[in-house]
């Protein structure tokens, strides 16, 4: 019951507004990165780690995180990263993909996907219940739905997946071509079953410069 951790971690952070990628963006004086790899190692489930880093930054990539962990370039979208690490990760029976960006994810809510996985999931990953009313929209701002709220998730990560059916699924993937935004729409579209796991408000990406305010006071309101 081996499990690899994958961390994509090589987004140029863009949203976020500041001059480094994000994965390297200062957290409570550490990069985001380093309490990423932190939650993993914490949660006690987590036997290897590939990080996939910004290519020009690659060395400092691994000085944030420790000679126990390789560090790889990543690729153009998410997940041409996450299909870097897949390919590197060797003989594992289980992979979880786990945003850099989610830097304060407890290791709690990690260990909950692993238990999924070792009671027999095939793939599972952690979600909120939406707060906002969603609506779909079409190329000129036009709404054209109102999905029901009651049956929408936020999703965030760790995914957890087989690892064979991990990469199954981006083998399929290749000539598929659309904004692929998580590892589970993949392993949705070879038709096999992925279960849901209560997430945790911690674990929301750091995307822009108000989570990042937010990340800060979390960490300088909890005893480290
Ligand atoms: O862009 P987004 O917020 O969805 O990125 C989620 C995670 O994927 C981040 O940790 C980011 O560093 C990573 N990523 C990556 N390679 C890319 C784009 C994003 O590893 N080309």
């Amino acid at each position: 019951r081996r499990i690899a951790a994958i961390v994509p971690a090589a987004g140029m952070g863009t949203r976020l507004g500041g001059a480094l990628p994000k994965a390297y963006v200062s957290l409570g004086g550490r990069p985001l990165l380093s309490w990423a790899v932190e939650g993993l190692r914490n949660s006690g489930v987590v036997d290897s780690i590939i990080v996939l880093g910004a290519p020009d930054r690659l060395q400092q990539a691994r000085e944030i995180v420790g000679s126990d962990v390789l560090v790889l370039a990543g690729g153009v979208e998410r997940s041409d990263s996450v299909k870097a690490g897949l390919d590197a990760v060797g003989d594992v029976d289980y992979v979880l993909v786990h945003d850099a960006a989610r830097a304060l994810t407890p290791p709690s809510m990690i260990r909950r996907i692993a238990d999924a996985l070792f009671s027999g999931a095939d793939a599972v990953i952690p979600v909120l219940p939406v707060v906002d009313t969603i609506k779909t929209v079409d190329s000129d701002g036009c709404v054209t739905g109102t999905p029901v709220r009651a049956t929408l998730r936020a999703v965030q990560t760790p995914q957890g997946f087989r690892a064979e059916l991990l990469r199954a699924a981006h083998d399929a993937a290749i000539q598929s071509g659309a904004d692929v935004t998580d590892d589970a729409m993949l392993v949705e579209k070879v038709g096999a079953t992925v279960r849901t796991v209560d997430g945790h408000s911690h674990a929301f990406k750091v995307t822009t410069p108000l989570d990042l305010t937010l990340a800060e006071a979390l960490v300088a309101s909890q005893p480290t």
